[in-house]
């Protein structure tokens, strides 16, 4: 195989905002996309169409340098320098410090098809991201594969899993970059694994060295960049932030409908509750089991009544049987993946034989959205997507298999997300003004937009939590907030004692659902003895205490990109401790909440507090950042701190989002030295009228100095559902803060004397 190395360029020129740049080898092109956004395609056959995936902005223009050695292109953030002889690009910050460079020696190569970029490593140079990946968090060291996997029985080193999120953040020298390498080829990435210490790489299979460079000097704000760039979470419903229950499966109307309402004998918080695959008649996809589920509506609406949603599971496999709506329709229509000779592609999954949904077309994920009204009209209101890597048995489609005009092995790494976006779209469309709650297993950067996702099939071990909880915080790192795994592990059967630990981190975890095995234990919280459920139910009434906190983080996430689950690398990023394997599963859950996940077996922590203040949530007791401590961690208390001057919005329990509550906003003040602010969001929770302005926003200021606590105008036309506010604070010297007295939640700007 002929290997060919990126040599010296022979012409320069700009077309429109296009500087393009041909070799012998090939052509690459440059465009700059924001001050701290520069883009690089190297090709040797460069498509017109230029379509992503994962993009949704354009790029702007820009002026350059030229030289007798070398191009320049300068923004008031970053610098990229072009050198000519051999072509390399080069990054380097607004005052000329280097951020990111070409091996000198190889830079970009191509070998037959598979086309790869060396990079200069640097001596203290970290890597994050990547998302759904085991390992570290710190992933210097190590080497990954993207390639969808159904990655059943996978263990804490398994690569490829489910998903694929090409982008990585490099911390160096004080400095940070990061990289996202907008290819769905199979792709590698070798973070000086298998180098001597002098490069790091990461390549495709096929198609174009085309990424993006980010320059801005924040971890945040390269997450802000990464996610304007490929785009931003709508606000989640309301009700997907609760608890949420599921099983392989709850075989019928009746045990659902038991299952649901012991919840409510139980007095145990729930939002939602799942029906997996065998709701269905053989599996078929949008038709549901008329022994088990005779009549689908009557089930739901006495869900409804008792304040639960239904979620049901849907594969993209499409069983074969003429006579089946969906086979038949897709099969006149010519909506599934075929041979080059035309021929259906047939893979086995649940259901038997069966074809695949080309999503990459528009008129099939239109088709596949509207068949959503067989679930959507008996009132189910959230969308699991699931196999869509896409999974077959024997885990091996085929090369030949075409998804419209492209072979799997181009586009394979973008079917679940085009699954999901189709789920979104589709369910969008049929239920009015409602948000559509769409879960997929497999993704693509950019899933963001469609859905959230959840962390495949993990086991009921420790290790696994821990991993699990590094995967949802590297998640967030790839513009994904939204985020869940299988509490309490989908195969083996926890410990009770994994169990309680489990949830007890469920609580602190974006998506919060309680999933598990066929033939493995029952998982719901009253399985585990009366000692145990009162645990899990305590901590299940603090997750729905904090839902004012976690909406507003979600807020955050909406707008800005940042995830509710931070890896302390977001927040402390130049802390070397954050990235010690000693401290690296810990996270911090919105601005100011600190986890740190221990093992079912210890009932003590070692926990690392970053800068600041921190206090214990349990006992209030206070400890001074940037050292570690030894904790007690009983079963019963998870360690969770608060940073000081921490503001917390809170309410009081409910049993589901659909109650009300008794109308009383809980301000937490955890005293600090300096001034804190908190922007609290609220709307509806469910219908999408607050891109219409209904929505309740304020920043809430505690100022420890004039000893006050402001309330700024409400911004926007919706009415809080919290009509009365009450003050609590911790840390205080005197009891004097205000406490339990309360003020009117009115839209006015509201200011407090402590
Ligand atoms: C897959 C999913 C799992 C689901 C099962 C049956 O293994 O990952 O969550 O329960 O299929 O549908």
């Amino acid at each position: 195989m002929q290997t060919e190395i990126l040599g010296d360029i022979e012409s320069v020129n700009k077309q429109g905002n296009i500087l393009i740049i041909k070799t012998k080898e090939a052509t690459a092109r440059i465009w700059v996309y924001s001050d701290s956004i520069i883009r690089v395609n190297v090709s040797k056959a460069f498509n017109d169409d230029d379509k992503s995936f994962a993009v949704i902005q354009k790029p702007g223009d820009f002026k350059f340098e030229e030289s007798a050695d070398e191009i320049v292109i300068k923004t008031p953030v970053l610098q990229l320098h072009i050198n000519k002889s051999p072509l390399r690009f080069n990054f380097y910050t607004a005052n000329g410090k280097a951020l990111s460079e070409d091996d000198p020696r190889f830079g970009i190569n191509w070998q037959g098809d598979r086309v790869i970029n060396y990079r200069k490593l640097y001596k203290d140079e970290k890597f994050i991201g990547l998302g759904e990946k085991t390992g570290n968090l710190n992933k210097r060291g190590s080497s990954f594969v993207n390639w969808n996997t159904d990655a059943a029985m996978h263990d804490t080193k398994t690569d490829p899993l489910y998903k694929t999120f090409p982008f990585f953040i490099g911390l160096h020298s004080g400095l940070t970059y990061g990289l996202f390498f907008d290819n769905t080829h199979k792709s590698y990435f070798d973070f000086g694994a298998t180098t001597d210490d002098q490069m790091s790489w990461f390549g495709a299979d096929g198609g174009d060295m085309n990424y993006y460079f980010f320059g801005a000097q924040s971890v945040a704000q390269i997450i802000e960049d990464y996610t304007w760039l490929t785009g931003r979470m709508e606000m989640p419903p309301l009700w997907s932030l609760g608890y949420q229950q599921c099983r392989w499966s709850y075989m019928s109307a009746d045990e659902v409908l038991s299952i649901a309402e012991r919840f409510r004998k139980e007095k145990i918080p729930a939002d939602v509750i799942y029906c997996d695959i065998d709701y269905m008649d053989e599996f078929k996809i949008f038709t549901w089991n008329k022994e088990t589920f005779p009549d689908p509506k009557a089930m739901i609406d006495k869900l409804k009544a008792i304040g639960f949603r239904l979620i049901t599971i849907v594969d993209p496999g499409i069983k074969i049987e003429p006579g089946y709506k969906e086979y038949d329709e897709g099969v006149e229509n010519n909506y599934f993946a075929t041979y080059p000779n035309g021929e259906k592609y047939v893979g086995e999954v649940w259901a038997g034989r069966c074809h695949f949904p080309d999503f990459f077309r528009e008129d099939v994920r239109e088709w596949w959205g509207a068949a959503f009204t067989a679930l959507t009209d008996p009132g189910v209101e959230g969308f699991w997507n699931d196999m869509n890597e896409p999974a077959a048995w024997g885990q091996n489609i085929p090369s030949l298999v075409k998804f419209g005009d492209k072979y799997m092995p181009e586009v394979r790494n973008a079917y679940g997300m085009e699954m999901a976006r189709a789920t979104y779209e589709g369910t969008r469309r049929v239920i009015g003004n409602k948000r559509p709650f769409v879960l997929t297993r497999a993704a693509y950067a950019g899933t963001q937009r469609y859905s959230a996702v959840w962390t495949g099939d993990n086991s009921a071990y420790d290790s696994h939590m821990l991993m699990g909880q590094r995967m949802v915080s590297s998640l967030g790192i790839t513009g994904m907030s939204l985020v869940g795994v299988d509490n309490g592990g989908f195969s083996e059967n926890p410990t009770p004692e994994l169990m309680v630990r489990w949830n007890s981190l469920g609580v602190y975890t974006p998506m919060f659902r309680n999933h598990a095995m066929q033939g493995t234990v029952m998982r719901e919280p009253w399985q585990w003895g009366k000692k145990n459920m009162a645990i899990i139910k305590k901590d299940i009434e603090q997750r729905y205490r904090l839902l004012p906190y976690i909406y507003s983080g979600f807020y955050q996430s909406h707008k800005t990109g940042l995830p509710l689950s931070r890896t302390l690398a977001i927040n402390y990023t130049n802390d070397e401790n954050g990235y010690d394997v000693k401290y690296h599963n810990q996270f911090l859950f919105g601005d100011s909440i600190l986890v740190a996940p221990v093992e079912s077996t210890k009932l003590t922590a070692e926990v690392y507090l970053p800068a600041g203040e921190w206090y214990r949530l349990s006992t209030r007791e206070k400890f001074t950042g940037e050292q570690s401590i030894i904790v007690d961690a009983p079963l019963t208390d998870l360690p969770v701190f608060i940073k000081a001057g921490a503001i917390i919005p809170m309410q009081n329990v409910i049993q589901s989002t659909n109650e009300t509550g008794n109308g009383v906003l809980e301000i937490n003040i955890w005293h600090g030295n300096e001034p804190t602010s908190f922007v609290y969001y609220e709307d509806d929770g469910l219908s999408y009228d607050y891109e219409q302005g209904e929505y309740f926003k304020r920043e809430i200021t505690f100022d420890p100095n004039k000893r006050t606590i402001e309330f700024s105008k409400v911004e926007g036309a919706f009415v809080s559902r919290f009509n009365k506010i009450k003050l609590m604070g911790y840390g205080f010297e005197e009891a004097s803060v205000s406490k339990h007295k309360l003020y009117n939640n009115s839209n006015d700007a509201i200011k407090i004397d402590l």
